[in-house]
Order: C-alpha cells, then sequence, then structure tokens
C-alpha cells in the first residue's frame, strides 16, 4: 500500500464526508449509469452477509438493510464518514459493524465469511488493486460475489483533466489522457488534493483472475434515459459516445 496516498485521501474524507453525503450510492452505480432497479445484479440479499469496502456515508448498507439482509459490514478510511453512517442507519432503525482502515490493509475481518463483498465507487481508491482483490477473496465464501462500479476507464481519458473534472466544456471530445498512463495524479477538490489512477480494463481484469474470481458480467452502458434525451451538456454528449461507469460482478471460484 502507498501509505503516503492513503493518508492525504484520509485527510481529504475527514475533512469533506459531509460534502458527499448519500451521492453514489444504491440503487445508484455511478454517473449516468443504469441502476440497480434496472440490472438487479444483487438480486435477493434476504438472509445474506454482505461487506461494503468504503462504505462511506453508509447508503447503500441501508439500502440492503431495507431489503432484509442478514448481515451487514462495512469499511472505509474516514471515521468521518463512519460517524455519518452510524447515524444514518441508526435514524433508520438499523446497524451494520463498521471498520476504520484502508481496504489495503488487515483489519481483522472475517476469512470465507460473506456471500457479497462489494463496493459503489471506491474500489478505484485502492493504491493496490492486485492485494485488494486478493484480500477480498479472502473474505468471500467459495462461490461468493464481488460487485464494484467505478468510473470507465475512457471517461478519465476524454474530454477530461484532474483540473477540470466537473466541468470540461467545448463542442468536441477530444483524448485528454493516455489510455495506457496509469500512474497516480493530484486532482484538487474543494480546496485540498485528492490522489488516483486511472486503470485500464485489462488490469481490473487481469487483478481479478489473478485473485481467484471469474468474471460473470460487465456492465458499461449509459442509461436509456439519457440516451433518449437531446444531449445539452458536455457531460451528456460524451455519454452518448461512451460509458461514463463501470460495473463488474464476478464470483470466488
Ligand atoms: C466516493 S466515496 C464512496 C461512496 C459510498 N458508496 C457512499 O455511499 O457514501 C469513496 C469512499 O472511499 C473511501 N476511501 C478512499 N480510499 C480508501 C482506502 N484506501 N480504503 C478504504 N476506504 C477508502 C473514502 O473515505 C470514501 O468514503
Amino acid at each position: 500500500m502507498d501509505r503516503a496516498i492513503v493518508e492525504a485521501n484520509r485527510e481529504y474524507w475527514n475533512k469533506n464526508a459531509d460534502a458527499w453525503f448519500g451521492t453514489t450510492a444504491l440503487p445508484v452505480y455511478g454517473e449516468m449509469c443504469p441502476t440497480e432497479d434496472q440490472l438487479r445484479l444483487f438480486g435477493d440479499v434476504r438472509g445474506k452477509r454482505l461487506l461494503e469496502i468504503c462504505c462511506g456515508s453508509g447508503h447503500s448498507l441501508l439500502y440492503h438493510a431495507q431489503r432484509g439482509a442478514g448481515e451487514l459490514w462495512g469499511l472505509d478510511l474516514s471515521e468521518r464518514q463512519l460517524e455519518n453512517a452510524r447515524r444514518l442507519l441508526a435514524e433508520n432503525g438499523q446497524s451494520a459493524r463498521l471498520f476504520c482502515g484502508a481496504m489495503e490493509e488487515d483489519l481483522g475481518l472475517p476469512r470465507e465469511y460473506f456471500d457479497w463483498v462489494y463496493s459503489i465507487y471506491g474500489i478505484g481508491w485502492a493504491t493496490d488493486l492486485e492485494g485488494v482483490f486478493r484480500r477480498i477473496a479472502s473474505y468471500l465464501k467459495p462461490g461468493g460475489t464481488f460487485l464494484f462500479s467505478w468510473g470507465h476507464t475512457l471517461n478519465y481519458c476524454a474530454g477530461w483533466t484532474p483540473e477540470q473534472s466537473h466541468g470540461w466544456q467545448g463542442e468536441r471530445i477530444p483524448l485528454t489522457r493516455s489510455y495506457f498512463d496509469e500512474e497516480p495524479f493530484r486532482m484538487p477538490v474543494h480546496g485540498m488534493e485528492v490522489v488516483l489512477r486511472n486503470r485500464k480494463i485489462s488490469t481490473y481484469v487481469n487483478a481479478l483472475a489473478g485473485a481467484g474470481f471469474c468474471l460473470e458480467r460487465m456492465v458499461e452502458e449509459t442509461d436509456r434515459a439519457v440516451l433518449a434525451a437531446k444531449p445539452e451538456t458536455f457531460k451528456e454528449k460524451k455519454a452518448h459516445m461512451l460509458p461514463i461507469s463501470m460495473i463488474f460482478k464476478a464470483r470466488k471460484l
């Protein structure tokens, strides 16, 4: 794990947790992406044991709690995010076992225990993708499912720069970053900086295979309602031409 990057990101999330309360949580998988209500990737979670990686403000945990999940566990780097998650769950008469720490670390979570491990816009923060996938595989029962969503690789290569991550303008969509560039980059947000990297699709697929997963489904689609409407904003025009978000669903062999 790259500790300097993880600590910089922890500082950002502890200071800005409230600004992201409830954003990017189930049933939403990501920007302009079909939702869980449309995709039904989880199906019936009644009685199942679920662990969320980068659980943030707890809204996805609440989503599963309200659908009868048997046990809910979550981990996140940010104590402030977990405070928000605890409060949200308690206000809704629910609870989860929450752990504060990096997904790259051994947090003492049980092995071969969970039916599902999932992450909604969290996995891309990993500084050691292969190590994180191996750790996630160890938490799952054989036959258990790992599902995650993140920004689509191409989204960060076209009409996007870290400095204009929320507001690129223009008529055309230029290639702004090499598809092959997986080096960490700094992105200014809320007067601070986070450190991220953009990974090739093959990097995700090979890391899944290396950790003993079999890929069951990959979603790289734009939501039908967005496609049906005349695109007005730059982001909408882009979403007509490439996926903004992506989802991987894989089974532990
Ligand atoms: C976009 S948010 C996830 C949103 C989440 N789905 C929700 O409902 O709030 C990303 C989360 O990843 C967490 N995070 C970032 N790096 C992490 C790491 N290395 N290990 C664990 N959590 C991390 C942040 O603290 C933040 O809560």
